[in-house]
């Protein structure tokens, strides 16, 4: 490692500072203990030596080692150097993508870029395979009817699906090695079908592959098509925690198509929305009224309501992620994870039998609870918000809540984001803004609460 300083051409040695790090061109911040500091404007030379602009080190080969060293002492620079790169998510709405005469799928991978033809392994869920088992056997006949432009590696790989998939390490590797066999490159693609377990390790076995194999994604559930699908994140459970490994790894596109949710249980089909509901109350009042209005059309397992309420959450996810300002979530502010801190804990609590998305609902119902015992939400607001959950069919309580431990999961929350406590809160529908602590007895108030609520619900 060696520059040359342009302002003075001198040269030398880097032994001190090795780790300094410099762009062709780039401008220097340069501090010397023995001289004013100014800027300068270095360059990568091969070979060359690290100069400093206040000395001339010309004949510094000559001095005694403990003198060059004494040199270098007073020698203490480092550089700034910002970059952004473009990322392009493709976001696709369609209906039976499989249909070899839909054009969607084939449309999203790049030949440019992998000529001739896209190399792609496919993963499916397990859980999806076992219902639909005409999936693989179509998948392969649609890369059939356009194996111009494709070519399937073999037969899809199953992946067990559900939230086993996260916590059994052995399938995360099976993924792995799966993408080594087939000996994917980074041009290549792995195309994805299932549900947001199946998506999140995956997705993580991709992005660790060559450092980042590319990733077209299919989910197949409600929770996958409105939120995970489009979301910059994957990862694997370790340790009793969610998500403990994992990358922030886009991906190559995400492909929504409807027709995969026909064949999911009601308990999935209903969990699935719990995220649309968290993404209304932190951006969209009016998304909220939406969803209020085609709640019974939704619990009735309408396709054409639960399109187009998927269909708005995913655009309003994505646009949070393009435009928010923070799509590493490298500061501390994460408004999608609203209801989260209360609803990780409770899936790990319940040994993952409570699912994400009802898991979710119940950490929306509480933090909402909460924001109208502090005063920030109208109780009519709260009203609103726990008849949306439950005419959706999703609980609102878990006899979990009552139990200390829940607290840990702040704690959990915080170490997982990094920095200082941030937790969004409502001060209206469509309207979040952040604390930085809770307070336990108003928490416990509003956990009291829900308890007697759903008492009463019982049994009425
Ligand atoms: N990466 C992210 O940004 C992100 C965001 C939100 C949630 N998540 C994660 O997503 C996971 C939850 O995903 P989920 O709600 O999709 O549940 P899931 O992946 O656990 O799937 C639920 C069940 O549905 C089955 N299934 C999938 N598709 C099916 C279909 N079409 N028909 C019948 N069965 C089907 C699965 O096999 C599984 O048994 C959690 O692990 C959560 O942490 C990730
Ligand atoms: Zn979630």
């Amino acid at each position: 490692m060696a520059a040359v300083c342009h302002s003075r051409k001198a040269a030398v040695r880097a032994r001190t500072h090795g780790g300094i790090d410099i762009c062709p061109g780039a401008a220097i911040r340069h501090t010397c203990g023995a001289h004013r500091a100014g800027a300068y404007r270095f360059m990568i030379v091969p070979n060359a030596r690290i100069t400093s602009p206040h000395e001339d080190f010309s004949t510094l080969s000559d001095r005694p080692d403990h003198a060059a060293a004494a040199a270098f002492d007073r020698f203490d620079c480092g550089v700034d150097a910002h970059f952004s790169t473009d990322w392009r998510v493709r976001l696709r709405f369609t209906s039976d993508a499989l249909a070899p005469s839909n054009r969607t799928l084939a449309g999203v991978f790049d030949t440019e870029t992998s000529r001739p033809r896209a190399r792609v392994l496919a993963f499916v869920d397990e859980g999806l395979a076992n219902v639909a088992p005409a999936i693989v056997d179509r998948l392969a006949a649609y890369v059939d009817a356009h194996a111009d432009h494709l070519e399937l590696i073999g037969r899809p790989v199953l992946i067990s699906g559900g939230e086993r998939a996260k916590n059994d390490r052995a399938i995360f590797d099976r993924a792995l090695a799966a993408i080594h066999d087939a000996g994917l490159c980074r041009r290549s693609y792995v195309l994805v079908i299932g549900g947001g377990a199946v998506l999140d390790v995956v997705g993580f076995a991709a992005a660790v592959a060559h450092r980042g194999v590319r990733i077209v994604r299919m989910p197949s559930t409600v929770l996958a098509q409105d939120d995970s699908g489009v979301g910059v994140k994957n990862g694997v459970n370790a340790f009793g925690k969610k998500n403990f490994m994992g990358t922030f790894a886009p991906p190559w596109a995400v492909v929504n198509d409807f027709t995969l949710l026909t064949t999911l249980s009601d308990r999935d089909w209903r969990a699935g929305f719990s995220e649309c509901v968290k993404v209304a109350l932190v951006k969209d009042a009016a998304f909220f009224e939406e969803l209020s209005e085609a709640a019974p059309r939704l619990a009735a397992r309408d396709g054409l309501a639960a399109a187009q309420m998927i269909r708005r959450s995913a655009e309003l996810h994505l646009a949070h992620i393009a435009t928010g300002g923070d799509p590493f979530e490298l500061c501390a502010a994460r408004p999608l994870d609203f209801g989260h801190w209360a609803a990780h804990k409770l899936e790990q609590m319940s040994d993952f039998e409570i699912r994400h998305g009802e898991a979710v609902s119940i950490g929306l119902a509480l933090d909402s609870t909460y924001s109208t015992l502090q005063g920030w939400l109208s109780e009519a607001d709260r009203r609103r918000i726990m008849d949306l959950l439950g005419s959706l069919g999703l609980p609102r309580f878990h006899p979990l809540l009552g139990r200390g431990e829940l607290l840990d999961g702040l704690e959990e929350f915080r170490e997982h984001l990094g920095g200082r406590l941030t937790l969004a809160m409502l001060r209206g529908i469509g309207s979040a803004f952040d604390v930085h602590a809770m307070d336990r007895s108003i928490l416990a108030g509003a956990i009291e609460r829900l308890a007697d609520e759903a008492g009463e619900a019982q049994r009425s």
